[in-house]
């Protein structure tokens, strides 16, 4: 259903004079009902990844290369009325903080009906029923009260659940979670987690969870993709992937699991992620790599198509020298 093919997004900042390649020939596929995660350091281009998709770039951010097929329709051509469209409908994102997707000022009601209302042009009674049934499917406990309620009478946990009621009311075939769990404590993100996964079983709804956690990703998704520096660095079905990891700085984020729900950064790699104006030569994780051969430095790997529908970029794999 998803089908994104060598994806390119640059900010250019200080009037063009610095280029961020925040995305940099980023290609993967979402099947029906499937869950994607995307896994990797803060400022490896996740986010942009997502932003790219359904076109909600900031100002300084442009897709300068690639594709997104969705159903067949290519959105890096489409205007922002019509990419509108399709994030009310077909494609919903649930960010990291929801009152960045809330209004203060209104009701809960009104803003789980406003899509409703819109675009499927329901009224009175039948949209508070919708409203309610929306409710209940995020497990909000006395909907009918709980919507004359204003967000900020409600828990961070309430809160995200409302994001995804709004997120679920024009029955969307795609949504694309960013971090929606990070601001939660560890129950509340364990109790999300299973609800993102029930409306999943109930709707077929396909599935990018982006998370660095990379128990949520055991728990949740069907398939993985590792991002470095703005590159997919490796990819593939979870339980393959985490079993034996073929790229070493997959190795190398596995070798540090943390604890589903920690919020402790868990990357204990050595150095710095590079910086996206001035990316190193050659492979950019090649500074920090323990398994770097002097090709790393200079020459910059490609894809390699493994078994299984597994992808890995990295020149030991390539030249069959991997460890595992
Ligand atoms: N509005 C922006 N202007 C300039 N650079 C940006 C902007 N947003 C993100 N970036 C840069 O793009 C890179 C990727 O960021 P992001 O996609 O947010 O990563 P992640 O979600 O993995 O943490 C970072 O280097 C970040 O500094
Ligand atoms: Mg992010």
């Amino acid at each position: 259903m998803l089908e994104v093919t060598d994806l390119r997004t640059h900010f250019f900042t200080f009037g063009g004079a610095r280029v961020v390649k925040a995305v940099d020939g980023v290609s993967f596929r979402l099947r029906e009902g499937e869950t994607l995660g995307l896994v990797g350091e803060s400022g490896s281009g996740k986010t942009t990844t997502c932003m790219s998709i359904v076109g909600l770039l900031p100002r300084a951010g442009r897709v300068v290369g690639g594709s997104v097929l969705f159903e067949g329709e290519d959105l890096t051509r489409k205007s922002q009325r019509e990419l509108r469209r399709i994030r009310g409908r077909r494609i919903a994102m649930i960010l990291q903080d929801p009152m960045a997707s809330l209004n203060p000022l209104f009701t809960i009601f009104r803003q789980v009906a406003e899509p409703a209302f819109f675009h499927q042009h329901l009224r009175g009674r039948t949209l508070r029923e919708r409203v309610r049934h929306l409710l209940e499917s995020v497990r909000i406990p006395s909907p009918e009260w709980r919507m004359r309620d204003y967000p900020h009478q409600m828990s961070g946990g309430m809160r995200q659940r409302i994001v995804g009621a709004i997120a679920l009311a024009g029955g969307p075939r795609l949504v694309i979670a960013d971090e929606p769990t990070t601001n939660l404590d560890v129950t509340i993100q364990a109790q999300y987690l299973d609800l993102l996964k029930d409306i999943q079983r109930e709707t077929g709804v396909a599935l990018i969870f982006v998370t660095h956690n990379l128990g949520i990703v055991a728990k949740m998704c069907d398939r993985v993709a590792v991002m470095y520096a703005g590159k997919i660095i490796e990819q593939g079905p979870v339980r393959a992937l985490f079993d034996d990891p073929k790229h070493p700085y997959t190795r190398a984020l596995l070798g540090s699991v943390p604890k589903l729900g920690s919020k402790e950064p868990l990357y204990a790699i050595a150095g710095q992620p590079p910086n996206l104006a001035d990316l190193p030569s050659g492979c950019a994780f090649h500074p920090r790599c323990p398994e770097a051969v002097p090709r790393c430095a200079t020459e910059e790997p490609g894809d390699v198509h493994l078994a299984g529908g597994r992808v890995a970029r990295c020149w030991l794999v390539s030249d069959g020298l991997t460890r595992s």
